[in-house]
């Protein structure tokens, strides 16, 4: 018997994790101290009161013989399905109901969706990322190249059509950097892919952040994108659904590579490898599309976007350089004093008891740089800048 080997190619924890056991041995030794958790992106705004009574309702059907459920369609109730696509239709993206596959949410299949390709493809992957791209590669034992994402490039980096690749990742609005691809930016991306026969893997998790309507929230904006792309979607962000878990990822009808549907692939491997998404939770995500759902989740991305104000202002005002914050919930900044990412993380909590992410846990291009999320408490987050902005280096 012999183990994936691949695993030993891995840093010894996923990257949350390490800070999570930083934090707690830190707190553990001072227990007393006032620790400002401002790392792993994970919201503190409670589920919509409309998506609460959604689940609520579902919960009672659940508890009667008339209109109880039990195993639900695989790929997602058709429900679901159709407000996804109603969703997208409202900024002029059409997609079929049955393009769209309900999931437990897009970390799952960003991981999963690797099933559908050959081990030796090679992949391209910015750098810095989240980092659940390349540890997944890892795992199989992929070819990683890396497109570098610099501060120079503001972090979006463009095709270099001297590489070959075959699955891409892109990730707009980027976590960490913030950064959000322009219409031409994704189209270079989506010509590339087109050229070399490639499939893009488009995370979109951050599209609700988009506050410009001439950026694009889907890659399915983009003409030629249906021909060359998958897209990731999910609740967590837009609906405070990082504990209640639902996603969704969009696979286009025509989409094929070597006379294989990938649609059809990816549904043959979601009735094999997946049970579909608990009747309640996806009965509480429809509810985040309807006319009070919207309004309510909206008073929730507009709280964290005033979080991003008050952390853009406060590094503003400790001459601290950063991108981010605008169209996403991340800022990242450039360490203080020439710190390196994890001498910066250790010096924060330590000093002020702020926790953020160090850069350098999303690759090689993120050393020297810091992130840290707006999905915080609102006087936590003002409190953690004042902190922040009285320690000098
Ligand atoms: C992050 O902090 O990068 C996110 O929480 C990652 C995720 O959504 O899994």
């Amino acid at each position: 018997m012999r183990v994936n080997p691949h695993y030993r190619e891995l840093a010894e924890s996923y990257l949350f994790s390490t800070i999570s056991r930083k934090v707690k041995e830190y707190q553990d030794a001072h227990p007393d101290a006032a620790v400002i958790r401002l790392g792993i992106g994970d919201v503190t705004r409670p589920l919509a009161p409309a998506v609460v009574e959604a689940m609520e309702r579902a919960a009672a059907e659940q508890g009667e013989a008339a209109t109880f459920r039990g195993y639900g369609p695989e790929q997602g109730y058709p429900f679901l399905r159709e407000a996804v696509a109603a969703y997208y239709a409202g900024f002029g993206v059409e997609l079929s109901p049955e393009e769209v596959f309900i999931s437990d949410g897009a970390k799952s299949d960003l991981g999963n969706i690797l099933d559908l390709f050959a081990a030796d493809n090679t992949v391209l992957i910015p750098d810095p990322v989240y980092p659940v791209y390349v540890d997944t590669n890892r795992m199989a034992g992929r070819p990683i190249l890396f497109a570098d994402a610099t501060w120079e490039n503001g972090f979006l980096p463009a095709p270099d059509p001297a590489v070959k690749a075959d699955i891409i990742y892109i990730c707009s609005p980027n976590n960490p950097t913030g950064a959000v691809y322009t219409r031409e930016g994704l189209q270079a991306w989506v010509d590339y892919a087109l050229a070399q026969d490639a499939v893009i893997l488009f995370d979109a998790a951050y599209a609700c952040f988009i506050q410009d309507p001439a950026l694009p929230r889907s890659i399915y904006e983009i003409p030629g994108a249906r021909d060359c792309a998958i897209e990731f979607g999910s609740f967590s962000k837009m609906a405070g659904f990082t504990g209640t878990r639902c996603g969704f990822t969009i696979v286009p009808q025509g989409l094929t590579r070597e006379g294989m549907s990938l649609a059809g692939m990816w549904l043959r491997r979601q009735t094999t490898k997946f049970n579909g998404v608990p009747y309640i939770v996806q009965r509480g995500a429809e509810a985040v599309f309807t006319p009070h759902g919207l309004t309510q989740i909206q008073e929730n991305l507009d709280y964290y976007r005033e979080n991003a104000r008050v952390i853009m202002a406060g590094l503003t005002q400790a001459g601290i350089a950063f991108t981010g914050g605008e169209h996403s919930p991340y800022l990242w900044l450039r360490c203080p004093g020439g710190l390196d990412s994890w001498s910066y993380f250790d010096r924060l909590l330590q000093e002020a008891q702020v926790v953020g992410t160090p850069g350098a846990g999303f690759g090689r291009n993120g050393e020297g740089y810091f992130r840290l999320t707006a999905f915080g408490d609102q006087d936590a987050t003002r409190q953690a800048m004042a902190r922040l902005a009285a320690l000098r280096f």
